[in-house]
């Protein structure tokens, strides 16, 4: 208990899978959290069920796509609680696609979300903390950011360009003392593999080859996030912390 007590922290993509278990983490070790998403009712009730466990949360409607509303996310969350110090830009779309195959569309789309949210995160959230003294920014980027997989050019192309942007905030920030991570997972147990339908094909080579044989719960992740939103990782900027099972080892 207790690891972020005193701290604001800002989740994007709040409202179910390793969002929601980012939320109620960072809850639990005493951090005031802002849910934030563009899944209403869901949000509303993780910020819910972290106030009925005693916690402090509130949850804002936040296509993180648009610049408008990390302006405005940003300023409400500083008008309620005072400041940020961490910001976790978790919000994440896939479509599971060749390049040849990818249309323009969903190529924007993909892009938008993954890599223009995080651009904007990483842009607004700095007079917050700077107000703050510090903070830290945690990308959830991912093991496609790093090695080519198989279907996911938009997304990997996405995700490589958040391991990168990170760096560089990392490299322009550490004036403000406010450090800049990237978390790769592997495999996680989310609904982002439901448009995958009835076909686990893809899920299954990837556990078959990842050195633990299994999917992460999100849980697993939300321990790394915990560890670079804290000041337990006070060294730590620009740095890529992957949780894959060990995919990425073999
Ligand atoms: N699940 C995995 O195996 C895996 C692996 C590596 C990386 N990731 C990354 O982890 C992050 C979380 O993924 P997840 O598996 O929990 O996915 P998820 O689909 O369970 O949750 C993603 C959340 O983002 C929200 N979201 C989507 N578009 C948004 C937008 N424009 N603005 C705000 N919120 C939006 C969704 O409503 C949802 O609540 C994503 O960035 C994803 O790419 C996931």
């Amino acid at each position: 208990m207790g690891r972020v007590s005193g701290k604001v922290a800002l989740v994007t993509g709040g409202s179910m899978g390793m969002g929601e278990s980012h939320c109620k983490l960072l809850a639990r070790e005493g951090a005031k959290v802002i849910v934030t998403d563009v899944a209403v009712d869901a949000g509303e009730a993780v910020a819910k069920a972290i106030r009925d466990a005693g916690g402090e949360a509130m949850f804002l409607r936040h296509d993180v796509a648009s610049e408008a509303d990390w302006m405005a996310v940003v300023d409400k969350a500083v008008g309620a609680f005072g400041k940020i110090d961490i910001l976790v830009n978790n919000a994440g779309i896939v479509v599971f696609k060749p390049n040849n195959e990818t249309t323009t569309a969903e190529w924007d789309r993909v892009m938008s979300v993954n890599s223009t949210g995080v651009f904007l995160g990483c842009k607004h959230i700095v007079p917050a903390m700077k107000k703050a003294g510090g903070g830290s920014i945690v990308n959830i980027s991912s093991i496609s950011g790093m090695v080519g997989m198989v279907s996911q050019a938009a997304y990997q192309a996405s995700k490589g360009a958040v391991r990168m942007l990170t760096k560089s905030c990392a490299v322009d920030y550490a004036q403000y003392n406010i450090r800049v991570n990237s978390v790769h997972p592997g495999a996680v147990r989310t609904p982002i593999i439901n448009v995958l339908g009835d076909d686990t094909s893809m899920i299954d080579a990837l556990v078959a080859t990842t050195i633990m044989k299994r999917m992460a719960d999100p849980i697993e992740l939300s321990y790394a996030v915990l560890l670079l939103a804290s000041d337990e990782s006070s060294y730590m900027t620009g740095s890529e912390l992957v949780v894959d099972g060990g995919w990425t080892a073999a």
